[in-house]
């Protein structure tokens, strides 16, 4: 499958003079994050100490993922870019789009005739320009990484948010929205702030029913959802030695969901091993000539406190099973507790399903130690009261379960087993009766259990915890089963206490797979044809945005005053727009429509200048549009927060927005704002917004001297012949004044590619 062999011999040539270096520089021992940001910066050689949590830096990333639903955009984006092929190894992965209902066969046949057109798109696009296409069922774009590409020490990107799952071999993986994908690929930095490091020390050793899964259901315990935001989670310590490489991938997965930028371990036999079972000896071999520069110091782990922003112990040995929910990933509790917590919390107790897999637990070693739980059962004669369902995280990982009859034991439980995709996981499950909205009870091995998430139910109560437990629980139908201290009852009315799990952490009789669902890109891509069609609702090729004329913007119409929260949700919905991803046009019809207009309280709802009417906003947007005016949009405090969604800052663009003006920007949204050749800037008077009026116009008087650091002035008129002078400021450079200059980021690297 093409892992880049020079690639990584490069990146490991370098790791030791650059290690030594920082050293030198910051004066003290480093971190395995550290190592693997300071041998990672744009410009080489580290120059400079970095503040955490402060310096924005410029990183060289090694490899970038994206997965189908993200990648729409970003590979339309790059198409614009003019390069030939992309400037790092790529990979593209369909999980997504592909539903589960019957079982895998159909509903990969479904998925295929309900989104080939967007498959076809990714797959020639891939073809094109070097990238490595994964075909639907192939696999969930996480554990592909992992068995693939990830390598110790390496820095890699992708466009979703569990790109983190990489960390399980070393790696510092972070998720990102398709803009920076989009800047890596054609051969420009990825800037993040340094990130604050967070250190967990594991000692003991896993026993019984408690697995890697409780670990970091654990740490959700004790840092909440935000609290590793903005930092790196560095697990080590003897514990860390004890868990297999794909344990430590499941808890590097959900440190998103504890916001954490992304976790690590450092290199240990366990990746040695994982790396020789899926064919990669050469890694291992290299990574061993250099195994000291893989993993923190001996100094930091011995003296944490003194080098991480924070630390945490945990015991193996004495750590429980968890449960995590409902609706919360954070919201831990040990199954010895589960009873009386759902009792006083009013959870429903009756389990219905049961699901196994996602990229957070479908290795080899998950899916044998779920199914030693069901195989109990079955031997002897134990229905079980919940359904289960299974979604394998590759095809090599189902293809050796199947050769290892672990399928077959899951089938003797009336399992069915879904398309090696995300599935339920991201809500692609036609689950039976979900609409009516009940009330129930669900146990998943997944990540993430908020609210609609897997049925789009709100009333279903989803429960994350590992797959062994998942097992158990789904088998006795009951949440507050607990298999360490409770029995099930058999056919026969005979008490049975079930065993703890046991699995193989790699197969005895190693991977097999016929037909990994990979697919090569074209050595010269150059004539292979890009086909979307004309008439296409998904897709639409982007022409690019116009370059600035030279001019003084002048007689913009205010769109919309937004107050309050103003989230990349408000600005570019999510939910069944989702579909809309690929074709900027039909998804601009949901610009705006979740914010709040500041003159009537209400949402996609505003006036137009041109008719006196109120209207939507997209429709309001597209008749200025129409009628050739600019227009600008106002907004409050921290504009744009949420997430990295390029959409935010296209949309309006591409509908002739020209300004968005705030009291404050969440900085990614400003800087997609910017990318996108708009103007991105706030109120040096932050009392300000309560000048601008519903009817305004706006004349810039002194664009032509857009330079960094110089304030910006705009005229407001207002309907009563009134005016205010309002001056803003901006946080442009002067590469990122010549993107607006050229219309947009990749505008401008075309040019430069052509001339
Ligand atoms: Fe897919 Fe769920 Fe992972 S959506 S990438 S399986 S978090």
């Amino acid at each position: 499958m093409a892992f880049d062999i020079d690639m990584i011999k490069r990146v490991y040539a370098t790791m030791g003079e650059r290690i030594s270096k920082a050293k030198k520089m910051t004066g003290k021992p480093l971190t395995l994050a550290e190592k693997i940001l300071y041998t990672h910066l744009y410009d080489g050689q580290p120059t400079e100490t970095y503040k955490r949590g402060e310096s924005y830096v410029d990183f060289a990333p090694d490899r970038i993922a994206c997965q189908d639903a993200t990648a729409q955009m970003a590979l339309l984006q790059f198409m614009q870019a003019g390069k030939a092929k992309v400037a790092v190894p790529t990979t593209v992965h369909c999980d997504h789009l592909i539903q589960a209902k019957v079982g895998a066969t159909e509903d990969l046949q479904n998925a295929i005739n309900t989104s080939n057109e967007v498959f076809n798109f990714l797959d020639s696009v891939s073809n094109k320009y070097g990238i490595g296409f994964w075909k639907p069922g192939a696999g969930i774009i996480h554990q592909v990484v992992l068995e693939n590409y990830a390598f110790p020490g390496g820095m890699m990107i992708g466009t979703d948010s569990h790109t983190v799952n990489a960390g399980g071999l070393g790696m510092v993986a972070v998720g990102v929205g398709g803009a920076d994908a989009v800047d890596v690929m054609a051969g420009m930095a990825w800037e993040l702030k340094f990130p604050k490091l967070i250190g967990v020390k594991l000692t003991g050793e896993l026993n019984g029913w408690s697995s890697a899964k409780d670990v970091i259901l654990k740490v959700a315990g004790i840092l909440t959802v935000k609290g590793g935001t903005g930092a790196i989670v560095e697990y080590f310590g003897e514990g860390a030695k004890n868990l297999s490489c794909t344990g430590k991938g499941t808890i590097c997965n959900m440190g998103a969901e504890i916001g954490a930028t992304t976790s690590t371990f450092g290199y240990d036999e366990s990746m040695e091993r994982y790396l020789r079972a899926t064919g990669r000896a050469e890694v291992a071999d290299l990574a061993n000539e250099i195994k000291e520069h893989l993993t923190g110091d001996e100094e930091v782990y011995a003296n944490p406190e003194q080098y991480f922003d924070q630390v945490i112990e945990i015991d193996l040995s004495t750590l429980a099973p968890h449960v995590n929910g409902p609706f919360t990933p954070d919201l831990a509790t040990p199954i010895s507790e589960m009873k009386a917590k759902a009792e006083v919390n009013g959870w429903p107790t009756k389990v219905e399903w049961g699901l196994i897999g996602s990229c957070t637990n479908s290795s080899y070693e998950d899916m044998s130690r779920a199914a030693s739980i069901v195989e109990q059962a079955v031997a002897h004669g134990i229905k079980p009261k919940a359904e289960f369902g299974i979604n394998p995280g590759s095809e090599q990982v189902r293809y050796t379960i199947e050769r290892d009859g672990i399928i077959e034991t899951f089938e003797k439980m009336g399992t069915k087993v879904f398309t090696n995709a995300c599935g339920p996981c991201i809500g692609q499950w036609a689950r039976t009766g979900a609409e009516k909205g009940e009330k129930n009870t669900i146990v998943h091995s997944f990540n993430r259990n908020f609210a609609k998430r897997a049925d789009g139910n709100p009333n279903t109560h989803a429960f994350v915890t590992s797959p062994e437990m998942v097992a158990a629980i789904a088998i006795s139908g009951d949440l507050g089963f607990n298999p360490i201290t409770d029995t099930l009852t058999n056919e026969a009315g005979e008490p049975v206490k079930l065993n703890p799990p046991k699995g193989d952490e790699l197969p005895t009789k190693g991977f097999d797979v016929e037909d990994p669902g990979y697919q090569a890109p074209a050595e010269d891509g150059t004539a292979v044809q890009i086909s979307v069609a004309e008439d296409s609702k998904r897709l639409q090729l982007l022409a690019g945005f116009t370059p600035w004329d030279g001019e003084n913007i002048t007689g913009a119409k205010l769109l919309i005053k937004a107050q309050g929260k103003c989230t990349t949700d408000h600005i570019s919905m999510a939910g069944p727009w989702l579909r809309f991803r690929g074709h900027l046009d039909n998804i601009a019809d949901n610009t705006l429509i979740g914010a709040v207009n500041a003159f009537n309280g209400e949402t996609d709802r505003v006036k137009s200048q041109l008719t006196g009417e109120y209207g939507s906003v997209p429709a309001t947007q597209r008749a200025y549009k129409a009628a050739g005016i600019p227009t600008i949009v106002v907004g409050d405090q921290n504009y744009g927060e949420g997430s990295s969604r390029e959409h935010a800052a296209m949309q309006p663009r591409h509908l002739g927005v020209r300004a968005v003006l705030v009291k404050s920007f969440a900085r990614i949204h400003e800087t997609n704002l910017k990318k996108q050749g708009m103007l991105g800037l706030t109120f040096a008077n932050e009392a300000d917004y309560d000048k601008i009026q519903e009817d305004d116009t706006f004349d810039f008087i002194d664009l032509k001297d857009f330079a960094p650091g110089k304030p910006l002035t705009l005229v407001a008129k207002h309907a009563d012949g009134s005016e205010d002078t309002i001056v803003t400021n901006h946080t442009y450079n002067a590469g990122q004044i010549e993107w607006f200059k050229a219309g947009s980021a990749l505008n401008l690297i075309k040019t430069q590619n052509n001339g």
